[in-house]
């Protein structure tokens, strides 16, 4: 992969995302870093590792902002040159939970804009440079290399294995189900294309909104992710898979 644009880059699995990209045997030349405020204290992590690793370039990318999505965009676009993106992932997000006494209308708007219409406009913005990708590639098929939007999802949006799970949390839920409709839409759309698009589970991890009893830490769950997305093609694209792999249920 040449490139690559993370979003919620400053902490958590983004952060890990770009950490493991930026020491990879073959890093992508343009590591491109959305963080909502890379002025802010909770920017410094991001900030001091592009200190030692020049490809990585800090963005202002608020998701909930269109505002912030275009111009962010139109920065990409100079960055990249003439070059494409190959690879968008869309990993921020946010966790309200809530059963039906807790569950507002405002955190469910918040959980809509943030985690689902929040990642589909940064995929509108940035399709030409996407697409671009793909026309430049000579790889056969669709991957990661070629052109993708990956859409960090949770196991918690399957349906099918709402039973297996616990927790009330009616916005996280059914914002990233609706993330998921997003990924097979978009699958459909862009494959003629040649850009693949697909969920991922990462699995419970140790961050802020995985909590500290989560089982994986942020370098396990982000090794499986990139394991899994060093492997996807063409049967892959509209798929929901887990950081192992292993493909869910919707
Ligand atoms: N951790 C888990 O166990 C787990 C499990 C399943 C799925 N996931 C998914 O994995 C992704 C990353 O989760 P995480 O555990 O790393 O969460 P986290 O530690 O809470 O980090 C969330 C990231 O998203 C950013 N963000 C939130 N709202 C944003 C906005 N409007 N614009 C731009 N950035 C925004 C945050 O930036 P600020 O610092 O500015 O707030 C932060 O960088 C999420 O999509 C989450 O749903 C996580």
């Amino acid at each position: 992969m040449r490139s690559v644009l993370v979003t919620g880059a400053n902490r958590g699995l983004g952060l890990e995302l770009i950490r493991q990209l930026a020491k990879a045997e073959r890093p992508p030349r343009c590591l491109l870093a959305g963080c909502r405020d890379p002025d802010g204290s909770r920017a410094k992590d991001l900030k001091d590792m592009a200190k030692s690793f020049p490809n990585i370039k800090i963005f202002k990318l608020d998701v909930d902002n269109f505002d912030s999505i275009q111009e962010c965009a139109d920065q990409i676009l100079k960055v990249l040159e003439n070059n494409g993106l190959n690879l968008l992932i869309n990993n921020a997000g946010i966790n309200f939970g809530g059963g039906l006494n807790e569950v507002t209308p405002e955190t469910m708007m918040q959980s809509y804009r943030t985690n689902v219409v929040g990642p589909m406009m940064v995929t509108k913005a940035l399709l030409p440079v996407l697409q671009r990708a793909a026309q430049l590639s000579d790889e056969l098929g669709i991957s990661c290399k070629k052109a993708a939007v990956i859409n960090m999802s949770s196991i918690l949006a399957s349906i099918e294995l709402l039973g297996e799970t616990a927790g009330k949390v009616y916005p996280y839920r059914a914002s990233k189900a609706a993330l998921n409709m997003v990924t097979k839409c978009l699958a459909n759309e862009l494959k003629p294309h040649g850009i693949l698009c697909a969920s991922v589970h990462p699995g419970w991890v140790k961050t802020e909104m995985g909590g500290e009893q989560a089982p994986l830490t942020t370098e396990e769950s982000v090794q499986g992710i990139l394991r899994v997305l060093s492997k996807l093609s063409d049967k892959d694209t509209g798929s929901f898979l887990d950081w192992r792999g292993q493909r869910l249920p919707w």
